[in-house]
């Protein structure tokens, strides 16, 4: 058992009963896969289930330390953009939140407390963990109401970058700065010579400055919801990042804006893409033409050049016509020897893909909208919108097996953007538009674009109620929003 510190809560070992309970369930879930395997014969499974075995790279299981962490979610006043003082719900009174950053197989206890006037939850994106601790108000448990507490247990199965966020009334809650990161590093991390944490965002300003208050407007959930006017990394407006000639960073974005998707332009560096979503590429891949819809994430090896001193390198978004400069990079001081390892891009990444015939569907999504709900337009999945207030759940909800490769398909009929998130699992990209595509990495969130349909592939490890939804959290917030059952 081992203390260590974070964000400044002292960490307290104790035994882990709930991990223990995950680590049984985990076990069970790894039998019943092979005891699948068997009766189902081989005949009735594809040829790509063969090649699931291991096939998300890392599969931690409890190592007996706790992490123990407070959060607290209240109206705050922090010191934003550029320094000026405003108004915002925050964890911790930061925004962005505290990062958790822990060790793979770490388990982590977080005891949070709702100091807001609404129910919420935390809901950890793109973290593989018990159903119940997955933060989803009304399926995996009651939302926190004002002056509760809830205490969050898990132990995440992968290593990488991820975030914590509400589920409830998602669209506000998000947008007024509840968001933090949680870092998860393998037993032996890479040795950058620094790792970095870019919070991308937007934020919508009225003229005095302020916050706008009116969410999920007819304007907004017409068109690909709340854009700001104001796009900030890690809470500030274009930050200088000082760093020494030589040095080989870790830069990890993460896009946590309401609606906006980023095409963060490194060019003018040495770059590579290392991770998305939080699980390792299978090889370097050149940033160009990478997406940062809201929720994904890009991890991002920097060498920066001995010869570069005295320069600086901005970081443009180029996903509207009109380039926005995200951060700048400055390069100064003494140089220093670049740390020389292989790139950390070589996981496992399985092709699925057959030669010949393709694996049936198992599901569609038709994405699409229509007027009616409390908002006056509705975004629906197969022509069905999640009530939020009742938290009913949808009558004809997916079942997926587990252990089982699935197909889906994401059949976008609208002319808007949507980032498909699914909970509790990693998917691939198989087509676009009917055009094989093989992506050398995993995800948790897809961008489909206007009237694009688009297959993934997935292989469900974990049983439970998960989400599938859009990730444009007005276009979540009225209706659209589905539950697959996994088991
Ligand atoms: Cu970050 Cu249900 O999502
Ligand atoms: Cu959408």
């Amino acid at each position: 058992m081992n203390e260590r510190p974070v964000n400044g809560h002292r960490c307290r070992a104790h035994a882990a009963t709930f991990s223990m309970q995950a680590n049984r369930r985990m076990r069970l879930a790894a039998l019943m896969l092979v005891f699948g395997a068997f009766a189902l014969g081989a005949g009735r499974r594809s040829p790509e289930v063969s090649e699931f075995a291991g096939s998300y790279p890392q599969h931690a299981s409890p190592n007996g330390t706790v992490h123990q962490v407070t959060l607290l979610a209240a109206p705050s006043r922090v010191s934003l953009f550029d320094g000026r003082s405003f108004a915002v719900w925050a964890y911790n009174g930061q925004v962005p939140g505290p990062t958790l950053r822990i060790r793979l197989g770490d388990t982590v206890r977080v005891s949070f407390t709702n100091n807001l006037p609404q129910p919420t939850t935390i809901h950890w994106h793109g973290v593989r963990l018990p159903n119940a601790m997955d933060g989803v108000p009304g399926v995996t448990q009651p939302p926190v109401s004002p002056g509760a507490t809830f205490i969050y247990e898990f132990t995440p199965k992968d290593a990488g970058t991820f975030w914590f966020h509400p589920h409830v009334r998602s669209s506000e809650q998000v947008e007024r700065g509840l968001f933090g990161a949680l870092i998860v590093d393998e037993a032996k991390p890479p040795p950058f010579s620094r790792d970095e944490l870019w919070v991308v965002d937007d934020w919508l300003l009225n003229r005095e400055g302020t916050l706008n208050e009116q969410f999920n407007t007819r304007h907004d959930l017409a068109h690909d919801g709340r854009w700001g006017n104001l796009v900030t990394v890690n809470g500030r407006r274009t930050p200088r990042l000082s760093v020494r000639p030589g040095e080989r960073l870790r830069l990890r974005l993460l896009n946590v804006a309401n609606g906006r998707v980023f095409a963060p332009d490194f060019s003018a560096l040495d770059a590579n893409v290392i991770a998305v979503d939080g699980l390792y590429t299978a090889r370097p891949l050149t940033p160009t033409g990478f997406e940062l819809a809201p929720g994904n994430r890009l991890d991002i090896d920097v060498i920066i050049p001995a010869s570069a001193v005295g320069q600086t390198f901005t970081i443009f978004d180029r996903f509207t016509r009109q380039a926005i400069p995200l951060a700048e990079i400055v390069v100064e001081g003494e140089p220093v020897a670049t740390p020389q390892f292989d790139s950390p891009a070589r996981a496992h990444v399985p092709a699925w893909q057959r030669p010949g015939a393709e694996t049936p569907l198992r599901a569609e999504f038709r994405l699409n909208a229509r007027s009616g709900g409390p908002f006056g337009i509705q975004w629906t999945i197969n022509d069905a919108a999640m009530d939020h207030a009742t938290h009913a759940l949808p009558e004809h909800r997916q079942h997926l097996p587990i252990g089982e490769f699935s197909r889906l398909r994401f059949v976008n009929d609208s002319y808007r953007l949507h980032p498909m998130h699914i909970h509790g699992l990693f998917f691939k990209v198989l087509a676009r538009n009917g055009n094989r595509v093989d992506e050398p990495h995993f995800r948790d969130t897809v961008l489909v674009h206007p009237k694009e349909t688009v297959d993934v592939g997935t292989v469900p490890e974990d049983p439970g109620r998960w989400m599938l939804h859009c990730h444009i959290l007005e276009h979540a917030e009225s209706g659209m929003m589905t539950i697959i059952e996994v088991h």
